[in-house]
């Protein structure tokens, strides 16, 4: 069976993880979870972002060998990404010999497209991007993501010929055979390309020397995007290996800051190498505080553990996957957060206790769930609005708790047994069918419901599953 491959941004490891990186995971493991649900074999990988000056500058400041501190940050990002219940299948990291190796060679395989020129320009190391004038201008003189003045480079570098594919990208744009989700950022992005020139892909050794060695040129080093891009095949052994089984990508799961480097670049490198492109790319908003981008270089991050050990990891799926847009911006704060749980305990939390109490009264047996179609739910997903598509779920329960309310089988049971039976075993069937999609979203959460109404004799779990705080 061929696989279908959902990627995320591979991050800088020039930090700790923030509560920013979790977007890509939780959107990803969303889409994993749901095509395994439709029966796919599905492929998710991850990785890390490890070269370049901002990562060799923050080494240098720590005072920390530099292979020592990628290698403790890699580690604190597949940390990470376990503590979101996130599951993927493969796991890059930009300076593993393997990969560095694949580099090499399709950089070789792109040498037709390939001269050599001067740069003269500007350059923001927090996006690790070349600036045009007109941005520089736009923006007047500072990065509106990092908060840092843009940095004049004059140097030689080698450049990729986007000239050689710009009507082709723009061709596989506009009839979708690269979909850019949201609409919005496709026509973003579909501007931008009128203006977006060749790109440098390398950088001089003098002023890099944190990067892929470019082959035959030991003064230079690989742009760190070129060689961040290629992870998503690389990983499946590209070129080596016969990567059809899993290429082209099904979708690629960015944020919008970098949709630029996945729409432009990235088509180009892969219609260099003769390589179907990916079939999807998603853009997601950002998480904000206050309004703005939470980031290690404007200093504004939260801890996603400081989160997480509040109420655990399931909470901070709902929060994340309910009440932030899958495309658009999402603010954070402690306030939000808390209703957000208070609605989880008051909605699920409290219709699995009252259930499993009557069930448990009223002597039900367990009850098997049954898999139904559900057409809005799945016409939500195919246009990655998650967060719609859980609010579909999260109505249905709210449902049942009004028709408890408005059935009063306590006390039917008085009156007529047979029927406040009858009457609850139909909401349970109805709550373990809406739990095979909430496990989509609340894994573990879903584990224990399924668990609670499929027991042989229902009882309410010891604690409730999600406790006043
Ligand atoms: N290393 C590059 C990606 C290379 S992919 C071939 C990079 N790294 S990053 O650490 O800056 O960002 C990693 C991912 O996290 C990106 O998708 C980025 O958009 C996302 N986020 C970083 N901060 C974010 C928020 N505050 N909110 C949501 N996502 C944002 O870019």
């Amino acid at each position: 069976m061929k696989n279908t491959y959902i990627t995320t941004a591979i991050p800088y490891v020039n930090g700790n993880p923030h509560l920013g990186h979790a977007m890509d995971y939780l959107l990803a493991d969303v889409l994993r979870r749901y095509m395994m649900f439709q029966g796919k074999a599905v492929r998710l990988q991850a990785g890390t972002d490890e070269h370049g000056n901002k990562i060799f500058k923050k080494a240098a400041e720590l005072n920390t060998p530099i292979q020592e501190f990628v290698d403790q940050n890699s580690q604190k990002f597949q940390d990470f990404i376990h503590s979101l219940d996130v599951e993927y299948t493969d796991f890059v990291r930009t300076t593993d010999a393997d990969h560095e190796r694949r580099c090499q060679a399709i950089w070789e395989k792109l040498s037709d497209h390939i001269y050599k020129d001067k740069y003269e320009g500007w350059y923001c190391e927090g996006c690790e991007g070349f600036v045009t004038d007109k941005e520089y201008a736009d923006n007047n003189g500072e990065c509106p993501d990092h908060k840092k003045p843009y940095i004049k480079l004059s140097e030689e570098n080698y450049y990729l010929r986007i000239a050689d594919f710009k009507d082709r990208i723009r061709e596989a744009i506009e009839s979708d055979e690269m979909k850019i989700t949201p609409a919005f950022r496709k026509k973003e992005f579909l501007n931008l390309l009128k203006d977006m020139p060749d790109v440098s892909i390398s950088r001089p050794k003098e002023q890099v020397e944190w990067g892929v060695q470019v082959p035959g040129d030991d003064s230079q080093v690989m742009y760190v995007w070129i060689d961040a891009l290629s992870n998503y095949i690389t990983v499946l052994g590209y070129p080596e290996k016969d990567i059809s089984d899993s290429w082209p990508a099904n979708t690629q799961i960015v944020g919008k800051d970098i949709l630029r480097f996945h729409a432009g670049i990235w088509p180009a490198m892969l219609m260099g190498l003769d390589l179907p492109l990916p079939k999807n790319l998603l853009a997601h908003g950002f998480i904000t505080v206050n309004g703005e981008k939470m980031s290690k270089s404007i200093g504004n991050v939260i801890a996603p553990d400081e989160i997480l050990e509040k109420h655990g990891v399931i909470p901070f799926r709902y929060y994340f996957l309910r009440h932030a847009s899958t495309t658009e911006d999402a603010d954070f704060t402690w306030e939000k957060y808390e209703a957000s749980y208070n609605e989880l305990a008051n909605d699920l939390g409290n219709l699995v206790q009252r259930l499993a109490t009557l069930a448990k009264k009223n002597e039900i047996a367990g009850i098997k769930a049954e898999q139904k179609d559900a057409p809005e739910f799945d016409s939500r997903m195919d246009k990655y609005e998650f967060n719609f598509a859980f609010d579909i779920l999260w109505s249905e329960i709210q449902n049942l708790n009004k028709r408890i309310d408005e059935e009063k089988p306590w006390a039917l049971a008085k009156t007529d047994p047979k029927k406040a039976k009858a009457v609850l075993a139909e909401l349970i069937q109805e709550l373990v069918n809406t739990n095979l999609r909430l496990a989509i979203f609340l894994p573990d959460t879903a584990a224990k419901i399924a668990n609670i109404f499929g027991a042989k004799q229902i009882t309410p779990p010891a604690t409730p599953l999600f406790p006043k705080a």
